[in-house]
């Protein structure tokens, strides 16, 4: 079995992660890291039935200490692993805290994904694809976030970051702009990676409105759940750019699985090539995400 390519999935549990565990368990043996040990037994039962290889990793992706627990319990396992999903991710309305006093959402869906991708990349296959689950609300003039009074990430510095501190004038809608600054920096430094890195390719997925999932379900606002779970997929402009998890499912799959060798490349809901923020485009600010990120992760022994 241990011949056999292997993926690692991170958020399999929910949502588009769920959809894309389904989908990629065809391709390999599935290394499934997730937070809830319940669920993992559950699913990992599920593709079993299905007659897919797992095996199942418990990880707090928040948490640097578990994520760095996590990848040496990977590493050990021994599988040639072919490729690596970044999909875990939160969108709280409220701010909370990570095990290491760091904003939730900013811990989970950029620092997390950024420190276990560090500490598995040096040991991956030539060749592997390191793909990570973006959002185009980083982007201030993406229209439909545009039209919902989004204002993109609020960068001011790594470390103000994971002190919960946002650029002024944000979003009025809470929690979107811990949110969209977590997406800008994870999407920032996937492009670093993609320059720095010519060993292993990395790519980014923008999903698309995808309703169905449970982000923003920690939310205790019901209207933003029901804004991101149902009505922006149905209403124009919104629903141009809807989707649902089985069809991110695809659009993933084919990314983890490509062997073409590009990297650096950030695809929509349907697969197409699209432009992040000027932003995350600038070489200085991506380098800068990165050092301040490695400066960050640093503290934690
Ligand atoms: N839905 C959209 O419209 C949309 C749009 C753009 C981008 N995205 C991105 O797509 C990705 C998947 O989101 P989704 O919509 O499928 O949401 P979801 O249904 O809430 O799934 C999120 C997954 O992440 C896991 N997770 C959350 N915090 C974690 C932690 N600390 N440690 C380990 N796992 C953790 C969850 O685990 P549990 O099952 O234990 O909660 C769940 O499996 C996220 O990165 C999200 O930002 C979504």
């Amino acid at each position: 079995m241990k011949n056999k390519k292997a993926y690692i999935i991170t958020g399999p549990t929910s949502g588009i992660g769920h959809a894309t565990a389904l989908e990629l368990a065809k391709h390999g043996t599935l290394i499934l890291v997730a937070r809830n040990k319940k669920k993992l037994d559950l699913l990992q039962i599920e593709l079993k039935d299905l007659g897919h290889d797992t095996v199942s990793v418990v990880c707090d992706i928040s948490d640097i200490k578990s994520v760095r627990k996590a990848a040496q319990e990977i590493l050990a396992l021994g599988f040639p692993i072919a490729g690596l999903l970044n999909n875990a991710g939160i969108m709280p309305s409220k701010p909370l805290k990570s095990d290491q006093g760091w904003d939730l959402t900013f811990a989970t869906n950029h620092l997390g994904a950024f420190a276990l991708t560090e500490a598995l990349a040096p040991h991956l296959p030539d060749g592997a694809n390191v793909v990570f689950i973006a959002s185009a609300i980083e982007d201030p003039e993406r229209k439909p976030a545009k039209a919902m009074g989004m204002k993109g990430g609020r960068f001011i510095s790594v470390e103000a970051s994971a002190r919960g501190e946002w650029k002024a004038g944000g979003a009025k809608m809470p929690g979107i702009d811990a949110y969209a600054t977590s997406k800008q920096c994870i999407l920032a430094a996937t492009f670093a990676f993609a320059r720095n890195d010519r060993r292993l390719h990395y790519n980014a997925i923008e999903p698309g409105i995808t309703r169905g999932t449970s982000l923003g379900g920690e939310s205790t606002n019901a209207f933003v759940r029901f804004l991101f779970g149902h009505l922006m997929a149905m209403i124009p402009p919104f629903s141009h750019y809807s989707s649902t998890p089985e069809r991110s499912a695809i659009v993933i799959t084919n990314v983890l699985t490509d062997k073409s060798g590009k990297t650096g490349v950030y695809v929509d809901e349907k697969g197409r090539p699209m432009l992040s923020s000027e932003q995350t485009r600038d070489p200085e600010f991506q380098d800068r995400v990165v050092a301040e990120t490695r400066n960050l992760l640093a503290t934690i022994r």
